[in-house]
């Protein structure tokens, strides 16, 4: 089965979470994409729901297809946030943040009573940390700021490059004006210490350890549907 259907065999079945009147957190990416589009369709036929975005480019397409959009100043408490993820581990950990839309994915996230993560089989890891880790941070004092990731990461037994994403020839700008590192440190097996470690810098606008957020994992594979959760 090609990539394509299995995100949208996910999407599909998250749509079975989303009620009428629902207030939504939508996520970003390639599978969140198929959400919002199947989402649309429902929305076309009646469906009255209302999302928070979490990136420019996922409010372009909600406007573009119909999808009703609110801010978190306006609804700052969510009912279901609905998003794709680079790797999900386990106790539903993930890594997120390959699209860069990282920090506004987590605030939204946490802003909802759930979060139900749409992906193919692939993204399910044993162990978090194959996918580079994308670490949100500020433009100022990026040397530092690495090189406090460096060391954060070598106390916990941790190395790998750290590079600057680029895009077209130039840093990647995140939608809140940052950079954005990819870690790539390999399997992390203490993602809790490793997520305070990386907290404690000053320059570390937010990382990619979504950890605690998610409830429910729904995974496409060949075979079909999977869904796991965690209490
Ligand atoms: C966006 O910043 C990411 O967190 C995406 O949710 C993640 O990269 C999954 O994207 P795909 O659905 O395109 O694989």
């Amino acid at each position: 089965m090609d990539p394509r259907t299995l995100k949208i065999k996910a999407a599909a079945e998250a749509l079975t979470y989303v009620k009428d009147g629902m207030r939504l957190g939508i996520g970003t990416g390639s599978t969140a994409e198929e959400f919002v589009r199947l989402l649309a369709e429902k929305v076309a036929a009646g469906l009255d729901v209302i999302g928070v975005p979490t990136s420019e480019r996922t409010a372009a397409l909600c406007q573009e297809l119909g999808v009703k959009l609110t801010t978190l100043e306006e609804t700052p408490v969510l009912d279901l946030t609905i998003d794709g993820a680079d790797e999900i581990g386990p106790e539903l950990a993930l890594i997120k943040g390959g699209g860069g839309a990282l920090l506004r994915e987590k605030i939204v996230a946490a802003a909802s009573a759930q979060m139900v993560v749409i992906a193919d089989e692939s993204k399910n890891v044993d162990t978090l940390g194959r996918f580079p880790l994308p670490i949100e941070v500020n433009r100022f004092g990026l040397a530092a700021t690495t090189i406090a990731i460096e060391k954060a990461a070598s106390d916990l037994d941790l190395s790998g490059s750290i590079t600057l994403r680029m895009t077209g020839g130039e840093a990647f700008v995140t939608d809140g004006g940052h950079l954005i590192l990819d870690a790539s440190f390999g399997r992390i097996p203490d993602t809790r210490a490793l997520s305070s470690a990386l907290h404690a810098i000053p320059g570390v606008v937010e990382h990619g350890l979504f950890l605690g957020l998610a409830r429910v994992a729904i995974l496409a594979g060949a075979d079909g549907i999977r869904t796991r959760t965690q209490p």
